[in-house]
């Protein structure tokens, strides 16, 4: 049989490929790979309960039946989860909501099912009326190197533009404390020193990031997303929450909701639409004045191949008429246009979540370079700097 590995990820655009195999099987490959590459090691939980659903083909039935037809085959599993962990987090007494918050142990497959069982209709309303929303400020540690990376040498006040914002949590980048360390050596630091949400950035690999001296507040903090989430409405906080906080990992939902309340305090604009249709009419609103950096961090996967090359073609036509910097984070099977870093470093962190790609694509002049930036984690732990003596 043939399995997922990550030479049939990067060779392939979507996990689709695979589509003239049995759709269970494939599904259930998905809940493996999943188990492997992002649980194992971070959420042991979310690992366990992946490999029982795997190896249940009456589950992953109900699984596939109740994701709507459109839905990209490879995001189906996140999304299941996210859809039960709203109901488990609607059911705070049951079995499986203390396992979930850590007061209690053992295997969690059996309370899941029960509570599948007892909430299969909300589940797949969510499945249905919801999208992955999985909003992790934790990235805003990566970001705010290449921001300072993308900055250097730039006067103009800069404006944000995120591409799949979801509540817009990391256009507050600059609001939070961010620690890098080298084991236990701080490196450096950015943010205020009292800040709420406190992040620390592993820093590993042989090079050293460009730490910005100084951080920059944006002058505007936009973005553009089909299903924005409003931070004031509780409802659509706790869908956050459910795609976030994975099990076991403690430092999420305290996290979260300090960058919550940090994003309510002054909201960002975010835009409900289509980035593949609509990002030009939005950034066209920027005056030229300002300097523009956009943005995506794990969104781009959400959005087929002839879309991303839209989204290309958007940021470029712009880019030969004014300054501008397209930064992403995402999987480099997301952005081909950037020269993917040495295998080597990827397999050096397979295992310790999706290894994700830092890249910047910049205009300057009617000028564009593209510059493959780091490899991280895709929450913001570690981060392998790949540019030696960026001056
Ligand atoms: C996994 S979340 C990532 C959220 C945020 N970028 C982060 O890194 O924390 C993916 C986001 O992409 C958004 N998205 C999906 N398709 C999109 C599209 N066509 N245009 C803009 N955003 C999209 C989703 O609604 C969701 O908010």
């Amino acid at each position: 049989m043939l399995r997922f590995d990550r030479q049939h990820l990067t060779q392939s655009d979507t996990l689709e490929f695979v589509s003239e195999r049995d759709a269970i099987e494939e599904l259930s490959d998905l809940f493996v790979f999943l188990a492997d590459h992002d649980f194992a090691g971070y959420s042991p939980t979310y690992e366990q309960l992946a490999r029982s659903i795997a190896a249940n083909t009456q589950l992953l039935e109900f699984v596939l039946t109740s994701a709507s037809p459109n839905t990209r085959r490879g995001r189906i599993p996140v999304l299941f989860f996210a859809a039960t962990h709203d109901r488990i987090l609607a059911n705070p007494y049951s079995e499986i909501a203390a396992m979930y918050r850590g007061d209690s142990t053992g295997n969690p497959f059996p309370p899941f099912m029960d509570l599948v069982d007892k909430e299969r209709e909300a589940i797949v309303t969510n499945m249905r009326t919801r999208s992955v929303q999985t909003n992790e400020a934790g990235r805003s540690s990566i970001l705010s190197l290449a921001f300072g990376r993308a900055r250097n040498g730039v006067v103009a006040p800069t404006t944000l533009f995120e591409i799949g914002p979801s509540a817009g949590l990391n256009l507050f980048f600059d609001l939070f404390r961010i620690d890098f360390m080298r084991e236990d050596t701080l490196l450096a630091c950015a943010g205020p020193q009292e800040a709420s949400v406190r992040l620390t950035c592993d820093v590993r690999g042989p090079n050293l990031p460009p730490f910005p001296a100084d951080q920059f507040t944006p002058i505007s903090r936009s973005g553009i997303d089909p299903n924005p989430i409003d931070v004031r409405s509780e409802d659509e906080r706790r869908w956050l929450q459910a795609c976030v906080c994975w099990p076991g990992i403690a430092d999420r939902p305290q996290r979260l909701a300090a960058a919550l309340e940090v994003a309510r305090t002054s909201p960002p604009h975010l835009i409900s639409g289509d980035a593949v249709t609509d990002l030009g009419q939005a950034l066209t609103q920027i005056p030229t004045s300002e300097h523009l950096i956009v943005f995506a961090t794990w969104a781009l996967a959400y959005i087929n191949a002839e879309g991303r090359q839209k989204v290309l073609a958007t940021i470029d036509e712009l880019g030969t008429t004014r300054d501008l910097d397209f930064i992403t984070f995402e999987e480099p099977r997301f952005t081909s246009w950037v020269e993917p870093a040495d295998a080597e470093v990827f397999e050096t962190y397979l295992g310790e979540g999706t290894p994700t790609q830092l890249s910047l694509r910049s205009w300057r002049g009617g000028v564009c370079t593209t510059t493959a930036l780091a490899i991280a984690h895709p929450h913001g732990r570690w981060i392998h700097w790949l540019e030696e003596n960026h001056g």
